[in-house]
This record gives structure tokens, sequence and C-alpha cells, in this order.
């Protein structure tokens, strides 16, 4: 007798949730687990491919070498057209959307490869996927992806770490599922993940610091002062790789915030594969996700790669963050002197 449950069990499971469902969310998870599975084998021998690549830059199939990125995106394009039950994918690595099966019915948003400059160096990367219910009869386009984060019915993220991890939402809690390389399956592992209320790591390029606002900046002054009741100095903890970054707060609390800065005045993380993915999961877990003042998911999205800055996490620490930021007056870039 099985002692773990698997992630297609668990999906077939949880479709009883769904007392009018056809099976076709539950057939796009697995899709989505299956060309996880190939990055992953990609992912894990990086280093290898590299190698071969400098050797004649072609693969065993006679193939030319691509970049992990794109491989990611091939990856999970084929997954989805195979499977049928996605008629647009809108990916970081298209510029437009990509339509596939007009039958479909839903929508999915990707991030392939998330922290891709981490791949070289043997460092933690992800995917981020969202997935939408198409709102046009016939003709699916652009305004189908165009929605708002709220109207995600999945999302979830892998993460490429020391184990491979799958988490996913459907809106009824987030559950964890590791890799087992042996038998090739998503084990659930972390059944109902709660994120802390709050925590004591805090996350962002603080290279970037003279071109925060002040709100951030006053913030990170205050994570970084000694205070016995909150547990202060916080710790800070940035990888690189939302996904990396993101999954180790969920875990042991924290916050992450990747906000406007004087050369990127939108922020940089972008909102469709980004950002609302994150935010569903992290809601989903009792954590909380705004642009630093408003609802990440409530968000109007206007465009495919739309950016929008984030400050996700533990609910109390996004709050405090989000106190400093209307304390200040934000958004503003004048303060150079803390
Ligand atoms: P991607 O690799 O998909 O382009 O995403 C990288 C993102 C995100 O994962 C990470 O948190 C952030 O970029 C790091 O940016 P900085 O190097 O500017 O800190
Ligand atoms: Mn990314
Ligand atoms: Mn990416």
């Amino acid at each position: 007798m099985l002692k773990f449950k698997t992630l297609g069990q668990f999906i077939i499971e949880k479709q009883a949730d769904f007392p009018f469902a056809k099976g076709e969310l539950s057939r796009l998870l697995r899709d989505i687990g299956i060309a996880a599975k190939i990055v992953n084998r990609e992912v894990n021998k990086a280093g290898l491919m590299d190698i071969l690549g400098q050797a004649g830059s072609t693969n065993i199939q006679g193939e030319s070498q691509q970049k992990l990125d794109v491989y990611a995106n091939e990856q999970f394009i084929a997954a989805l057209r195979c499977g049928g039950e996605c008629c647009i994918v809108a990916s970081e690595e298209n510029e437009d959307i990509v339509p596939l099966s007009d039958q479909a019915k839903y929508i999915v948003a990707i991030d392939p490869l998330d922290g891709s400059s981490n791949i070289d160096v043997n460092v933690a990367v992800g995917t981020i996927f969202s997935i939408y219910r198409r709102v046009s009869a016939s003709d699916c386009g652009l305004s189908d992806v165009l929605q708002k984060g709220s109207e995600q019915v999945a999302a979830g993220y892998v993460i490429y770490g020391s184990s491979t991890m799958l988490v996913y939402t459907t809106g009824k809690g987030v559950n964890g599922f590791t890799l087992d390389p042996s038998i090739g399956e998503f084990c659930l592992s972390h059944p109902n993940l709660q994120m802390p209320r709050t925590g004591t790591i805090y996350s962002v390029n603080e290279g970037n610091y003279v071109h925060f606002p002040t709100g951030v900046k006053q913030y990170i002054k205050y994570c970084q002062v000694e205070d016995q009741a909150t547990g202060r100095p916080y710790t800070s903890r940035y990888i690189g790789s939302m996904v990396a970054d993101l999954h180790r707060n969920l875990i042991k609390g924290g916050i992450f915030i990747y906000p406007v800065t004087a050369s990127a005045p939108n922020g940089k993380l972008r909102l469709v594969y980004e950002c609302n993915p994150m935010a569903f999961v992290i809601e989903q877990a009792g954590g909380r996700a705004t642009n630093g003042s408003d609802r990440i998911l409530d968000l109007e999205v206007t465009e495919l790669h739309q950016r929008s800055p984030v400050f996700i996490g533990s609910d109390a620490m996004v709050r405090r963050a989000e106190a400093f930021m209307a304390a200040a007056g934000e958004l503003t870039f004048n303060d150079y002197s803390l």
C-alpha cells in the first residue's frame, strides 16, 4: 500500500470540490506537472549541457542547444498544446499571446524559468503559472488574458532547488508536492501550507537602496533596528529568484519587496505571470500581497507584460511596510539622505 499521495491522485480527489467541473482543470494541472518534470531533468544537468554546448552546440538529437528559459518555455507550451485544455498561453518568453486550441476553456500565463540568471551558478530557479477561465465565447484573444488576478482559478510555482517542489492553489488552500526522483512523481509533502502571520526575514535587493522610495528605505531601516519584542534586527535573505525567495518566506515567515525604483518606475516584476500567481498562492496561505497600497489581485491588467511593484509575504510584515509607504506619502524618490 502506498504511504504517500501523488500529485495525480491528489488532483483527481480534489476535483470533487468543483461539482460542475468536467476534469479539464485537473488535466491542465497534470500537464503542467509533466512539463515541470521534463524541465527539472534539464535544470539538473545544466552544467553538463554547457559542456556539450561548447563541444558542438548540438544535442544528441542533432538539435541546437538552447538557453534553458527558451527550452522551458517550449516544454510547457508543448505539454499544454498536447493536453488540449488550453486556448491561449501567455508567456514571459513570447511577446504576443500564443494561441493553442480555440475549443479549450482555459488560459495559462507562465514564467517558464524564473531567476534564470541563477542557472549558471547552480542556485535555485523556478516556474510560475497562473490559470484563468476564458471569457470569450469564440475567437479567444488578448482580452481573455487581461483579467484581474482575482479571477484566477488556479496558480502555483515549481521550485527547482535542493529538492524540486510543485506548490499550487485552486482557491481552497495551498498544497506542496516534492518530486521523488526515484519514482518520478510529485508526492504530497506539505499539505495545507500556512504562512506565519509574521516573521524575521526581509528580502529586497538592497543594492538598489538609493533608488528606493522613502517608505521602503525607512522600512528597511526599521528591519535593521534592535528591538527584542519584535525580534529585530531581522535577517536579510535575497536569492534573486522570486520563486525561491518567496518559497522560503512562505515556510519561515518573511516579506519580499520589489518596489518601484528610479530606473524601473513601474517596478520590475510582471503582473500577469509573476505577481498575480504568487499573490494568489501567498493569500491562500494566509499572507498578503500589495503594490505598497493596493491589493495585487485587484489591479487592472491592461498589458500582457505589465509590471508592478510588489510587497508580498507575512500579513503583519506587509501591513507594516505599507504603513511606512503611506506615512512617507509615496510613491516618491526624492529622499536620498537615509
Ligand atoms: P526572470 O528570471 O524570470 O526574468 O525573473 C527574475 C526576477 C525575479 O525572479 C527576481 O526576484 C528578480 O528578477 C531579481 O531582480 P534583481 O536582480 O533586480 O534583484
Ligand atoms: Mn521571473
Ligand atoms: Mn523568466
